[in-house]
């Protein structure tokens, strides 16, 4: 048995269709209702349903063999597994932002909100320049609005959430897309299976 671990949401409809058309469907994943584990004995899988940002937890612990992270989430918690394949899928970009006319006072602390501090601390600090963090879980274009803080470091995907907020990208960080992940013991146990899994998916994208 493989055990998936999928985000939920759209970027984890996306991904299990993926997995499907590479030969590894589960026809309980289309019934609607809230459960949150779907087997298909036959074939040997299992997908769980996951919080984006809990993915690599599942998987780095081994609750799950494989599982679909956003590469923000394994840049801001470097978890302990082996990233296996760039999906394509789920792009956007890491990148900071703020007011259209924002200019940057170096004799300041700059104040930096965002849901990925260990992000925004290695961006800044190799530039050496001194912020003060301010950790946020969501909603993060409201904080330069407020005057909590100057700027943002967050996911931009098509720009309409800053736009409409009358901010725009100051800088990208960098490119995002989803990945598939493994864990290390899995790779080692059941190596061919995952390698297997890994090259079906491959096929399926490039065809
Ligand atoms: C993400 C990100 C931005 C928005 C960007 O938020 O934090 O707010 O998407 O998308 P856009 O460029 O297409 O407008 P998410 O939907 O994950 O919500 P949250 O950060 O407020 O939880």
């Amino acid at each position: 048995m493989i055990n998936v671990a999928l985000p939920k949401g759209r970027l984890g409809d996306k991904a299990y269709a993926l997995l499907a058309r590479a030969g590894h469907p589960c026809p309980a994943m289309q019934e609607d209702n809230r459960r949150l584990t779907f087997e298909n004995e036959a074939i040997g899988v299992r997908y769980f349903l996951v919080k984006p940002s809990d993915v690599a937890v599942y998987v780095e612990r081994g609750a799950a063999d494989v599982g679909i992270a956003g590469k923000d989430i394994l840049l801001e918690y470097r978890p302990d597994v082996f990233e296996l394949l760039d999906l394509g899928m789920g792009r956007c970009r890491m990148c900071v932002a703020g007011p259209k006319d924002f200019r940057d006072d170096p004799t300041q602390t700059l104040r930096v909100a965002t849901k990925f501090p260990n992000i925004a601390r290695a961006y800044y600090s190799a530039m050496s320049r001194e912020i003060e963090l301010i950790h946020l879980n969501g909603s993060i274009e409201l904080a330069p609005l407020v005057g909590l803080s100057d700027v943002i470091v967050d996911i931009v995907e098509t720009g309409k959430t800053l736009a409409e907020n009358g901010l725009a990208p100051l800088a990208e960080i960098v490119p995002i897309s989803a990945r598939l992940i493994a864990n290390k013991a899995s790779f080692r146990f059941k190596g061919d299976a995952l390698r297997a899994l890994c090259a079906d998916v491959e096929r399926t994208m490039q065809a």
